[in-house]
């Protein structure tokens, strides 16, 4: 199984450094070569697994993950449309107005997750993850000791399973939520995490977790 990462930034990074760590092969692409090269080359010096820039910047991982802004969302999707035909598609954007920083952008009947979900051809599972959990912690893998949760919506049951395996060999907790349209929920929560980040004093080192 390989994992493409789509996006070497923070959650890329992030992102591929937990599956790197729970041996899962990863390849790296971004709009900078060097960045990805970067990327890669930090996450094969772990040693853990594989981690390579993916060949002429086609996704040929079958999950791949879409580790990039909101905004940057549909262009992606038009530019690597072929290369997700038939994989898990995970969408992890908090679709945050940055201006205000006080409200979503994201159609407030939908979320981003959907309207992926609408731009990918039929047969391409989207599946919302990642949202909730801050780019640091992720990094480390905990907060205070505890074990990260991450909250997976989607409509394909296969799908969400596929991930939820990768999610756990990372080290982390999956949580089903439900279907796709639960990804609304998912993307208010990530937003009033983030919103509380200077409130609290937090520093993008807090996790949102279930305890039961
Ligand atoms: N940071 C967090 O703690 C956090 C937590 C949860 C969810 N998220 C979500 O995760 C997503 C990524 O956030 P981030 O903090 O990782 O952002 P980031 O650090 O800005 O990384 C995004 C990366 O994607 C690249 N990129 C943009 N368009 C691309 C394209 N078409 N093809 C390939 N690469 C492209 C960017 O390259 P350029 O710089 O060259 O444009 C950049 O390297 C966002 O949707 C965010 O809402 C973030």
């Amino acid at each position: 199984m390989v994992v493409t990462i789509i996006g070497a930034g923070q959650m890329g990074r992030s992102i591929g450094t937990r599956f790197a760590a729970g041996g899962i092969a990863v390849e790296v692409i971004d709009s900078d070569d060097g960045d990805a090269r970067a990327l890669a080359d930090e996450l094969a010096g772990r040693g853990d697994a594989e981690a390579t820039v993916a060949a002429g910047g086609q996704a040929t991982g079958e999950v791949v993950v879409l580790a990039l802004p909101y905004d940057a969302l549909p262009a992606a999707v038009r530019q690597y449309g072929d290369d997700l035909a038939g994989k898990v598609v995970v969408e992890i954007s908090n679709p945050v107005d940055f201006s205000t920083f006080d409200r979503l952008v994201a159609p407030p009947d939908s979320s981003a997750a959907e309207e992926v979900a609408g731009l990918v051809g039929d047969g391409t599972s989207v599946v919302k993850a990642f949202n909730t959990t801050l780019a640091k912690p992720l990094l480390d893998g905990e907060v205070a000791g505890q074990q990260l949760d991450v909250l997976i919506a989607g409509d394909d049951e296969d799908a969400k399973q596929k991930l939820a395996v990768l999610i756990e060999a990372g080290g982390l907790r999956p949580i089903d939520v439900g279907p796709l349209r639960r990804a609304r929920e998912l993307e208010r929560l990530g937003f009033l995490h983030m919103s509380l980040q200077a409130r609290l004093g937090w520093h993008f080192r807090s996790a949102v977790k279930f305890l039961s």
